[in-house]
């Protein structure tokens, strides 16, 4: 099969994930089971068929240095799990928009909005020859995704969105994709097993065996810049209601819910705790409750379902499809434009993959 021409946008802890996987299963033979993918072969597309073309960042500590390198570069702090070859692809200087917080500027050692001056993004990804760019930002980085999702749109690239910003569950942005025949993805990729799967498949468990729900929580501690990141609530409006919606969507009636990143604790790095709770009433008015503690290391967790994506778009591009690939953004994202259950998601996504489904 032809390569996989990727970009990425925030060279961050879900980049080095993503990296690193491509290479530790470079080489897998098609008959192996890899952990964390839906297939090892999917739709005919290898792991090994992903090439990283360009990417960008606006971190002093990265720019200018190969991927390879710059994804073990701090902040970074997420497992290394491979080596990474030389890959001759140099993280290239971005416009900074609204992409670091004011609280983050000093640990970045950045004083003015640009410290270097940035390329021309849509003029790196048609000289690339990138098939599609990866939005990697931090959470509330809302300029910079419209900036990057206008770039894709500019360079004839498609667009994968894995922040909780909405460009696949906005019909504008999916009209302008559709116009222009290029897919899209997204909203805020959803973890292989997460926080988000897990309080979905409980609450419709809770819901499917009679129970009603009458309150809920999730609340979520780490110590990487995604949680630092998360530390100011107005950064965070639009991840609360994705995450939120993502558990809500699966209840016919409302409920007290309070969902979303709850304290940043340093020491924790890229270790991601949930505490998750569900109360309820069952037969006879009876009660019941269920709280789970779930500890992940966060940036592996959505790397493999990235790879389904990443492969789902080429498909896309392959069949010149224009517009929001509607089941693979249920199957791999929180905020999809059109939410169904994870089981449903999965038939829709193998329909897609064996064309029986357009999108
Ligand atoms: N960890 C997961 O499994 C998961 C799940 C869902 C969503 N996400 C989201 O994915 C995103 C990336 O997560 P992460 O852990 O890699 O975050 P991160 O903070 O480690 O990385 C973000 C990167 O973006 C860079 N950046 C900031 N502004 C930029 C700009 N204008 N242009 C280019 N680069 C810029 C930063 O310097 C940093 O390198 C976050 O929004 C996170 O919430 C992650």
């Amino acid at each position: 099969m032809a390569e996989i021409r990727v970009a990425i946008a925030g060279v961050g802890n879900c980049a080095s994930s993503l990296v690193q996987g491509v290479y530790y299963y470079r080489n897998v033979s098609d008959d192996e089971k890899v952990l964390g993918l839906m297939h090892t072969v999917f739709g005919g597309y290898r792991i090994g068929d992903i090439r990283f073309v360009a990417a960008f960042d606006v971190d002093p500590r990265k720019i200018g240095k190969d991927l390879s390198q710059a994804i073990f570069s701090a902040p970074n702090c997420t497992l290394k799990f491979s080596d990474v070859p030389y890959l001759g692809v140099p993280v290239q200087p971005a416009p900074m928009l609204d992409g670091v917080a004011p609280h983050m500027m000093e640990s970045f050692g950045l004083k003015d909005d640009d410290p270097v001056e940035p390329v021309e993004i849509v003029d790196v990804l048609r000289a690339s020859e990138a098939d599609m760019l990866i939005n990697y930002l931090p959470v509330g980085s809302r300029q910079a995704t419209q900036y990057y999702a206008e770039a894709a749109l500019k360079a004839g690239c498609g667009f994968v969105n894995a922040i909780p910003e909405f460009i696949a569950s906005s019909p504008e942005w999916v009209k302008r994709y559709e116009e222009v025949g290029l897919p899209l993805a997204g909203d805020d990729i959803k973890s292989q097993v997460g926080a988000t799967i897990i309080h979905r498949t409980l609450v419709e468990l809770l819901e499917s065996r009679g129970v009603k729900v009458d309150e809920t929580y999730q609340l979520n501690i780490g110590g990487n810049t995604d949680f630092l990141n998360m530390t100011v609530e107005d950064r965070l409006a639009r991840k609360r209601i994705s995450k939120t919606e993502a558990v809500t969507s699966l209840l016919p009636y409302e409920i007290p819910v309070r969902i979303g990143p709850s304290d940043y604790v340093p020491f924790l790095n890229d270790q991601k705790i949930c505490y998750l709770h569900i109360k309820g009433k069952k037969f006879g008015g009876a009660s019941i409750t269920v709280d789970l503690k779930l500890a992940v290391e966060d940036s592996p967790n959505s790397a493999g379902v990235m790879v389904d994506v990443i492969r789902a778009m080429k498909l896309g591009l392959d069949r010149e499809l224009g517009g929001v690939l509607t089941s693979i953004s249920a199957y791999a994202f929180k905020h999809p434009p059109q939410q169904v259950p994870d089981h449903q998601a999965r038939v829709w996504v193998e329909e897609f993959i064996q064309g029986k489904r357009q999108r």
